[in-house]
């Protein structure tokens, strides 16, 4: 068995009732934490229970947490300014307020928090960690993030290099490690190690290796679809996605599921794709889950 379990699939396809039944039997068998990171939260509906931003015990070794987003998108912000503000407090020119203000809309944002949601999580001690994850699409681009970071944060480290030795060129000939901005003599690093923003390119480097570690390692991944056309499609699109950065999907679930469906040969081939019936009333509540749950505990046992 493995730490982590993520679920991901179309808007609507029964992430969130898969997850959280998945759950509750993987509790049977360990302490086990499940995650709402989707921002549109419905995992304390499914369960019948309110939920927070902290975990909350909701039955026997089984906590659930509905991680606040928005919360960590702030805290992020306002991180990043007062290191940017640390770093560069010479460039009184910098109106960084308009520009952290201005970050708060720009792409990607919603992705990284989402990311720092489930980085935050793989540190806390539990034996199982079920993820609740977002629609497809923005699920994609959360876990292949850490690869894209890592190759971003490579080159800016290379850049950052040459400018250091550049600097040092420059102290070799005038004898000065600083420099004169608005008349007054300031000290700037010209080492790696006395620089600030190569520690900070470092921190990052090391907490994307530790999220790409946990996703490649100790997760599997899982793709809930529904018996129709759309929802496989887009199944089989996430795959190949995430395939090209080496993210295996470890099984489907073919969920409200009914005998007259019919499934593409392509998903029915990976792994082992379990079928969860369509029920007449909305599975929710620990006992209704426990028993969808029962379907699902074979594939967790599934390894790749
Ligand atoms: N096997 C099932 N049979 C009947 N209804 C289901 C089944 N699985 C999920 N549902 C219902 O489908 C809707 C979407 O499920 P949900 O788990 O919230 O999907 P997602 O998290 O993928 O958006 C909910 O109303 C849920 O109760
Ligand atoms: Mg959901």
């Amino acid at each position: 068995m493995r730490k982590g379990y993520i679920f991901i699939g179309k808007g609507g396809v029964g992430k969130t009732t898969c997850s959280a039944s998945l759950a509750i039997n993987l509790a049977g068998t360990g302490k086990t934490l499940i995650a709402s990171l989707d921002p549109a939260h419905n995992l304390g509906d499914v369960y019948g229970v309110n939920l927070s931003g902290k975990p909350e015990k909701i039955s026997d070794n089984l906590f659930a947490i509905e991680v606040d987003t928005d919360l960590l998108t702030k805290k992020y912000l306002e991180r990043t300014v007062s290191r940017i503000k640390g770093m560069y407090a010479y460039l009184k020119v910098l109106n960084l307020d308009r520009y952290v203000d201005s970050l708060k809309y720009s792409p990607g944002i919603e992705e990284y928090s989402i990311l720092e949601g489930l980085t935050d999580l793989i540190s806390l001690d539990y034996d199982h960690i079920v993820l609740d994850m977002p629609p497809t699409g923005l699920t994609v681009r959360v876990l292949t993030l850490p690869y894209t970071a890592l190759i971003w944060i490579h080159k800016l480290m290379e850049l950052r290099n040459e400018i250091l030795s550049r600097r040092r060129a420059v102290e070799s000939i005038t004898g000065r490690k600083c420099v004169i901005i608005d008349g007054e003599e300031v000290n700037i690093p010209i080492r790696e190690k006395e620089d600030p923003v190569m520690r900070e390119l470092k921190e990052k480097k090391e907490k994307m290796e530790l999220v790409k570690k946990f996703l490649s390692e100790k997760c599997s991944i899982f793709l809930v679809a529904n018996p129709e056309p759309l929802s496989l499609f887009e199944g089989e699109r996430a795959i190949d996605a995430l395939k090209n950065f080496g993210l295996r999907v470890s099984g489907v679930i073919i969920n409200k599921y009914t005998a007259d469906n019919e499934i593409t040969e392509r998903l029915e081939k990976i792994g082992k794709a379990v079928k969860v019936p369509l029920l007449s009333s909305h599975p929710h509540g620990i006992d209704m889950l426990k028993e969808v749950g029962k379907t699902l505990f074979g594939i967790a046992e599934v390894s790749r």
